[in-house]
């Protein structure tokens, strides 16, 4: 299954340096990378805390990569303007929580900013269903979402193969992301899967090698 887009490879600060996560975030930048992937995690949704909107908007002026903010909260439709504020070029929204999923799409699409939902390893494929229409990306998370350097959950691979598949009948654009776990090895079932959007946190941050690293992972397979 293919992909109508390049391989991106988006690292997740998550597993940067906290107490100087500008550098982190210079280190994406000079592996040659354009994207960078924010984990905002509200110790409901998920059993844990990250960092917020202010942590971004301080990143944003040191930054000219592109903000992929994922948003792991039980209320993410009460923070879209401040993460709009902060300068996220794209949001993504679990679909698990219960509050109007398909407005805070529209509203975050109406400000001009690119939007997607994210999965969780044992929610459907069929819950992103009525939701495609409004996504630039879909993220399915490979590890129950919460902490980095998690192992791949290889049960998701079934569900890349039919969000491609509902991509391609649907003749949608939205790039297909994965979450949790990626790495050199992980990596090529996902792209032989019609996955586009890699995010890596562990994996890209203790690579001792980033270029072999990135090239590795965003080879087409
Ligand atoms: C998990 C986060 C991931 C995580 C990935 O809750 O959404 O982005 O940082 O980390 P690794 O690549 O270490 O599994
Ligand atoms: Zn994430």
């Amino acid at each position: 299954m293919s992909s109508p887009h390049e391989i991106i490879l988006a690292p997740s600060i998550l597993a940067g340096d906290h107490a100087d996560l500008k550098s982190s975030i210079r280190e994406i930048k000079d592996a040659g990378l354009d994207w960078v992937h924010l984990d905002i995690m509200d110790g409901h949704f998920v059993p844990n805390l990250s960092f917020g909107p202010q942590t971004i908007k301080a990143l944003r002026s040191a930054s000219d990569l592109f903000f992929d903010v994922h948003l792991m909260l039980d209320n993410p439709h009460l923070y879209i303007d401040a993460f709009l504020d902060a300068g996220a070029e794209q949001i993504t929204i679990h679909v698990e929580p219960d509050y109007p999923v398909a407005e805070t799409l529209e509203k975050i699409r109406a400000k001009g900013c690119k939007c997607g939902v994210v999965l969780n390893p044992d929610t459907a494929a069929e819950a992103a269903v009525p939701y495609l229409p409004l996504c630039d990306i879909v993220l399915l998370m490979t590890v129950q979402p919460g902490f980095g350097g998690q192992s791949f959950r290889e049960d998701v691979l079934p569900k890349m193969e039919a969000l491609s598949a509902l991509r391609e009948e649907g003749n949608y654009k939205f790039r297909l992301e994965v979450d949790g776990g990626i790495d050199a090895k992980t990596a090529a079932p996902c792209t032989a899967r019609g996955v586009d959007t890699l995010v890596a946190g562990t994996a890209f941050f203790k690579a001792p090698d980033r270029s072999a690293f990135i090239q590795t992972v965003c080879s087409k397979s």
